[in-house]
């Protein structure tokens, strides 16, 4: 049998392309038919070489041809034997795209924003890079007061005008900038502190701001906005109690603590005592009024600085608040 006859009993066999391609690695690229022929040439005498030579090119040329043309069959086999329907099965389930889910700080946001909205709050946004004035000046906490130690500042410049926002604090002036009174607003975002952080404290964590001007507030008013923000979040209604609390922009200044949700009894939520500490507030300064363009003489608000980040832990009993925005899939993927 000549070598090309070989070749064509081994093409006989195949059943597909890939096989051709197999017999075509083995026929001419290792030392199998072709490539012998090739490496026969300088044994010969000089005067046979020319032909031998002419031969093995042609049946390599004629070698791969051959192969092109089985290796194009097979394929359009293929092909067609696909096109045509045969041996597919609608039935089977496709592959299903993976799907995202809402961050739990998302979540508990838009449901406050629903909250808020059903009772006639605007919700605003502000600037994460604030200036100085609307951060510290215009809440009353000038440049060199010790309130400004509560809070480490990102300074974004030299001369310290440009800061991280270090609470939602600002968006009160900023509302009260861009409304006509009396009014209600929530400002839910992101705000910056310079901290170490532990499971507790985080760089960047999340709160809410609400701001109500009208005539004749009281903190009656406060409380009951404040139980009924509870009742929403936690689906029941929770005692709540009131600490005096310092911030240079309300007076009176309080820390609203509300019973445990999770016990009765005391765990380690609470810290043991019963009393989570929830939301600062207050019935705001008249100079942050002023500083809005409000005249106190006749308007009069309460503020609150709700701590999202904080809520969202209690709410789902995350115990760690750099998991929040750690990014990572294994903490996200709970809340699909
Ligand atoms: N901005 C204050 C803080 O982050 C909280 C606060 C808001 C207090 C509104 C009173 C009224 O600490």
């Amino acid at each position: 049998m000549s070598d090309h006859d070989r070749l064509l009993a081994l093409i006989a066999e195949a059943k597909e392309a890939s096989a051709v391609e197999r017999i075509r690695d083995e026929a001419l690229e290792k030392q199998k038919l072709v490539p012998a022929l090739f490496a026969s040439i300088p044994s010969l005498p000089p005067g046979e070489r020319k032909a031998r030579g002419q031969e093995a090119n042609e049946l390599k040329r004629s070698c791969e041809e051959l192969l092109a043309a089985c290796k194009a069959w097979f394929e359009n086999q293929a092909l067609a034997s696909e096109r045509s329907g045969a041996g597919f099965d609608a039935t089977i389930p496709g592959k299903r795209p993976e799907r995202g889910s809402l961050h739990p700080l998302t979540r508990v946001t838009r449901e406050l924003e629903d909250l808020f909205t059903s009772m006639g709050y605007v919700v605003l946004d502000g600037p994460e890079v604030e200036l100085d004035w609307y951060n510290f000046e215009a809440l009353n906490i000038p440049r060199d007061h010790p309130a400004r130690d509560m809070q480490d500042t990102f300074r974004c410049d030299p001369q310290g005008n440009v800061v991280l926002r270090t609470h939602t604090s600002p968006g009160q002036v900023r509302a009260m900038e861009r409304m006509q009174p009396p009014f209600r607003a929530i400002v839910p975002g992101k705000v910056f502190r310079q901290e170490t952080t532990d499971a507790s404290h985080e760089h960047t964590f999340h709160q809410m701001e609400g701001l109500v001007v009208g005539r004749d507030l009281s903190v009656g008013h406060l409380i009951g906005t404040m139980k009924t923000l509870l009742r929403g979040v936690f689906g029941k209604e929770l005692e709540v109690r009131l600490r005096p609390g310092y911030f240079p922009f309300v007076e009176p200044g309080f820390e609203l603590d509300a019973r445990c949700p999770f016990c009765t009894d005391g765990c380690s939520v609470c810290k043991r005592s019963t009393w989570v500490e929830l939301l600062p507030c207050g019935m705001v300064h008249p100079n942050v009024l002023r500083a809005g363009g409000i005249d106190p003489e006749v308007w009069s608000g309460f503020a609150f600085g709700l701590g999202l980040s904080r809520l969202v832990m209690l709410r789902y009993g995350i115990d760690d608040v750099r998991h929040l925005l750690s990014g990572d899939l294994r903490f996200l993927e709970q809340f699909a």
